[in-house]
C-alpha cells in the first residue's frame, strides 16, 4: 500500500454514510490489499452502542452493499479494527476520553500516530466537533505524524456560513491537511476526464469555441425522497444538494485548462478559474432566463406510482424546494467564449444515469446538403460516468448501399468490456488518497467558496427577491419540465435523450 497505518475516526458514526459508503469502502480496501496494516477504526457517535453491536450493525449492511461480496477471512480481522465511541458531539470528557483510546492505539503501534478525523455527523455539528477537536489537542500532529480532516458535505449552506466553516476548519487544521470530500471527483470516470483529453492528442485541439456548440451535464436519479430524505432536501434543494459541489466540479474538469503537474494544487489551481469565471446570474431577471427550477407531481417509474414532491415523507405540502434544476452557464474565458454549458439534475426521473456530452459544430454541410437532404446532426462526445462507465462518439456515415444517404453512428468505449472489471468505488480511492496526503481529488477552500457565491445569486433571486422566478412542474418520470426545453432552444439547442 501507498500509505501508512493510522487510526480512523469516523463522527456521525450510526449514520447512513458509514454504513452504506465508508465501512464498505474500507472493507473493500482491505480486500484488494490497499489498506495499510495497523489501521484501527473508531465510530464516534452519540447512541449508546457496545463495540460488538455496532460491528453486527456494519456487517449486516456490508453484506448488501459490498462490491466484492463478503469475504470471512478477510471481513473477520478487518472488523475486529473497528471499535465505538460513544460520546455526545458537545462533550468535551468523550474528546478526552477519545484521546486516551488513541494513545493506546499508537502505543500498541510502537508510538506511531498518524490520524484521520472524518467529520461525517448532522452538519450543525461541524464546529462543535472541529472546536473539541482542537480542544482535546487532536488536531496537533505527534512529531513525525500527520494529522488530517475530511469534512463531509454539505460544506455549508450559502457563502457565509461555507466561510464560517472554513475559519473554522483552517483555525483547527492546516489547510494542506484538510480533506472536503465530493465523492463525484472519486469516481472512475470523473478521473478519467483529465486523462481522455491531456493524454490524447485529438480532443484537445478542439476543445474550445471554435468547434465546440455547447456541453450538456446531465444527473438523473429515479429516486425521490425515500427514507426520510425529505426533511434534509427539503432546506437545501437540488441546487445547493448537487449543483455547488457534484456539477460544478465536473464542470470544472471539462473546462479547465491543462494544468502545470498533477500537484494537488496545481489541478486546483485551474479547476479554481473555471468556476471564478462563471457568468453570475445576479439578478432575477438573469435567473429567470438562465435558471430553470420545479418539482415533479405524482406519476409513475418503472411501472410503479410515485408521489409528488409536496406530498413526499417530511415534504411541506406548499414547498418552495426544488426537485429539479436545469441551469445554462457562460464561462467568460477565451477558450469557452460564447459556449453554453447547461446542467440539470432531477429526481424522479426516468433513470439513474450520469453524463456528460461534448457537441460539436456541425460540418460544413454544403456538400451533401444538395445530394441527400443534409446530414443527421453532428459528432457528440458522450462521457457517461455512470451507470455503464465508458464514453462514445456519434459520427455521421454514408449507409451502405448504392445511393448516398447519411446516418449517424456510435463509436462505443465501455470501461466492463475494455478492462473486464468494476471500478472501484469512488469513497475507496478518495478515503485512500486522504490516507496517502494527497489533495487533488478534494475541494480546496477557495474552490467551494467561489461556487457558493455562483449559487448564492440564485438563492437569492429564488427567496429572497420582490419577483422570484417561477417554479416549474413535471410529472414524475418524464425528462423535467417543458420550461426546461426552452431554455436551450433560446440558443437553437436540445437536450440529449438518454
Ligand atoms: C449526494 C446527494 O451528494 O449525491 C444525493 O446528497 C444524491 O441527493 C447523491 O442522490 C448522488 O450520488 P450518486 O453517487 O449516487 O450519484
Amino acid at each position: 500500500s501507498r500509505a501508512e497505518p493510522c487510526s480512523i475516526v469516523i463522527f456521525g458514526a450510526t449514520g447512513d454514510l458509514t454504513h452504506r459508503k465508508l465501512i464498505p469502502a474500507l472493507y473493500n480496501l482491505a480486500v484488494d490489499g490497499e489498506l495499510p496494516t495497523g489501521v484501527k477504526i473508531i465510530g464516534f457517535a452519540r447512541r449508546e452502542k457496545a463495540d460488538e453491536e455496532f460491528r453486527t450493525g456494519l456487517e449486516e449492511l456490508n453484506k448488501k452493499v459490498s462490491r466484492s461480496g463478503q469475504d470471512e477471512a478477510i471481513w473477520r480481522p478487518f472488523i475486529q479494527t473497528v471499535s465505538y465511541h460513544t460520546s455526545e458531539f458537545t462533550d468535551a470528557a468523550g474528546y478526552k476520553s477519545l484521546a486516551d483510546k488513541l494513545d493506546a492505539i499508537d502505543a500498541e503501534r510502537g508510538g506511531k500516530g498518524n490520524r484521520l478525523f472524518y467529520v461525517a455527523s448532522a452538519p450543525e455539528f461541524f464546529d462543535e466537533i472541529l472546536i473539541n477537536l482542537k480542544n482535546a489537542g487532536l488536531n496537533e500532529a505527534k512529531p513525525g505524524c500527520w494529522s488530517r480532516v475530511i469534512v463531509e458535505k454539505p460544506f455549508g449552506t450559502d457563502l457565509a456560513t461555507a466561510k464560517h466553516l472554513n475559519q473554522v476548519v483552517n483555525d483547527t487544521f492546516h489547510e494542506s491537511d484538510t480533506y472536503r470530500i465530493d465523492h463525484y471527483l472519486g469516481k472512475e470516470t470523473a478521473q478519467n476526464l483529465m486523462v481522455l483529453r491531456f493524454a490524447n492528442s485529438i480532443f484537445e485541439p478542439l476543445w474550445n469555441s471554435k468547434y465546440i456548440s455547447h456541453i450538456q451535464i446531465t444527473c438523473a436519479e429515479n429516486l425521490g425522497m425515500e427514507g426520510g430524505r425529505g426533511g434534509y432536501y427539503e432546506k437545501s434543494g437540488a441546487l445547493r444538494d448537487m449543483v455547488q459541489n457534484h456539477l460544478l466540479q465536473l464542470l470544472s474538469l471539462v473546462a479547465m485548462e491543462p494544468p502545470t503537474d498533477l500537484s494537488a494544487d496545481g489541478v486546483r489551481d485551474e479547476k479554481v478559474k473555471v468556476i471564478r469565471s462563471l457568468r453570475q446570474w445576479d439578478t432575477p431577471e438573469k435567473v429567470a432566463k438562465n435558471v430553470v427550477r420545479a418539482q415533479y407531481t405524482a406519476g409513475h417509474i418503472d411501472g410503479n406510482s410515485v408521489p409528488g414532491y409536496r406530498e413526499e415523507d417530511r415534504v411541506s405540502p406548499e414547498s418552495d424546494t426544488e426537485a429539479y434544476v436545469a441551469v445554462r452557464l457562460l464561462i467568460d474565458t477565451w477558450r469557452w467564449s460564447g459556449v453554453p454549458f447547461y446542467i440539470r439534475m432531477g429526481k424522479r426521473l426516468p433513470k439513474k444515469s450520469t453524463e456528460i456530452s461534448v457537441h460539436f459544430k456541425d460540418a460544413p454541410c454544403v456538400l451533401f446538403n444538395a445530394t441527400c437532404g443534409g446530414v443527421p446532426g453532428g459528432n457528440v462526445l458522450v462521457i457517461r460516468i455512470q451507470p455503464d462507465e465508458g464514453i462514445s462518439l456519434r459520427m455521421v456515415s454514408k449507409i451502405p448501399g448504392t445511393s448516398l444517404r447519411l446516418e449517424p453512428v456510435k463509436m462505443d468505449f465501455h470501461y466492463s468490456t475494455s478492462f473486464g472489471k468494476g471500478s472501484p468505488e469512488a469513497y475507496e480511492r478518495l478515503l485512500l488518497d486522504a490516507i496517502a496526503g494527497d489533495a487533488t481529488l478534494f475541494a480546496r477552500r477557495d474552490e467551494v467558496e467561489e461556487a457558493w457565491k455562483f449559487i448564492d445569486h440564485i438563492e437569492h433571486a429564488w427567496h429572497q427577491s420582490a419577483t422570484p422566478p417561477p417554479m416549474a412542474e413535471f410529472v414524475a418520470g418524464s425528462w423535467g419540465p417543458r420550461e426546461a426545453d426552452q431554455l436551450l432552444q433560446q440558443d437553437g439547442n436540445q437536450w440529449r435523450r438518454l
